[in-house]
């Protein structure tokens, strides 16, 4: 079983490299930021009171996300183990998070912190898109669909951005990663749990590196 968690400021490429490692381990990804726009778009209670929250950058309370991961960790799909991209995102999240895992008899094996600066991330947020129908998603500047304005997965024409994917909400997004990441890291350092990984390579070459830290992981 193994427990990974996906650290790094917005756009940084965890919730690609997730996607394509929990594929390699057969394992689930949990995305808490995938998770809330859903109940956004659902406008349940939870996404009503999220919405403010993440269209002008900021985080949503704690006890939000906390109790999406406890729902959500506990289902038997994740019995072998699971990807977390974007929880936690502050010391009191990863303490609160560590205190869950030890009550399931679990923990986390490794926090992997993807690292890039602010320019890069703010053109690769302005550039990313999704396929509305299968949500595969691309990048004007670094990942165009094959066929100009055709999904390659699917095949629809229909695209959308995410609300939260302008500049000026990237950079309020960048400045609230920035004050709470030091922390964040330092908590994982102290428990030796942090790998570093360069954002700035290419996906493949990442997904390679991640790859390395899961093999030496699984020895
Ligand atoms: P969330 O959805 O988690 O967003 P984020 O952390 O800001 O991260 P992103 O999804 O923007 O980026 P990513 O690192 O996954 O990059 P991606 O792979 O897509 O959170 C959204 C909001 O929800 C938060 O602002 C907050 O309000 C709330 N929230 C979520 N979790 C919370 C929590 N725990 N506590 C409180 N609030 C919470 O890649 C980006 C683009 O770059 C894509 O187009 C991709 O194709 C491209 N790309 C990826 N890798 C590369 C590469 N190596 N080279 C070139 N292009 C690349």
């Amino acid at each position: 079983m193994i427990n990974i968690i996906f650290l790094g400021p917005p756009g940084s490429g965890k919730g690609t490299q997730a996607l394509d490692l929990a594929n390699f381990l057969s394992v689930p990804t949990i995305s808490t930021g995938e998770a809330l726009r859903k109940e956004v778009e659902a406008e349940s209670d939870v996404g009503l009171m999220a919405k403010n929250y993440m269209s002008s950058g900021k985080l949503v309370p704690d006890e939000v996300v906390v109790n999406i991961i406890k729902n959500r960790i506990s289902n038997s799909d994740c019995n072998n183990g699971f990807i977390v991209d974007g929880f936690p995102r502050n010391l009191s999240q990863a303490i609160v998070f560590d205190k869950m895992m030890e009550k399931l008899g679990r923990k986390v094996n490794a926090a992997i912190n993807f690292t890039a600066n602010d320019e890069t991330l703010i053109k690769r947020i302005s550039g990313r898109f999704s396929c509305k129908n299968c949500g595969a998603v691309y990048n004007s500047y670094f990942k165009p669909t094959k066929k100009a304005e055709v999904c390659d997965n699917c095949e629809s024409n229909q695209f959308q951005s995410r609300n939260d994917d302008n500049e000026v909400t990237v950079r309020e997004r960048l400045k609230f990663y920035q004050e709470s990441a030091e922390d964040l890291i330092g908590y994982y350092e102290k428990k030796n749990l942090i790998y570093s990984v360069d954002a700035l390579k290419s996906v493949p070459f990442i997904f390679e590196e991640l790859k390395k830290i899961v093999q030496e992981l699984q020895k």
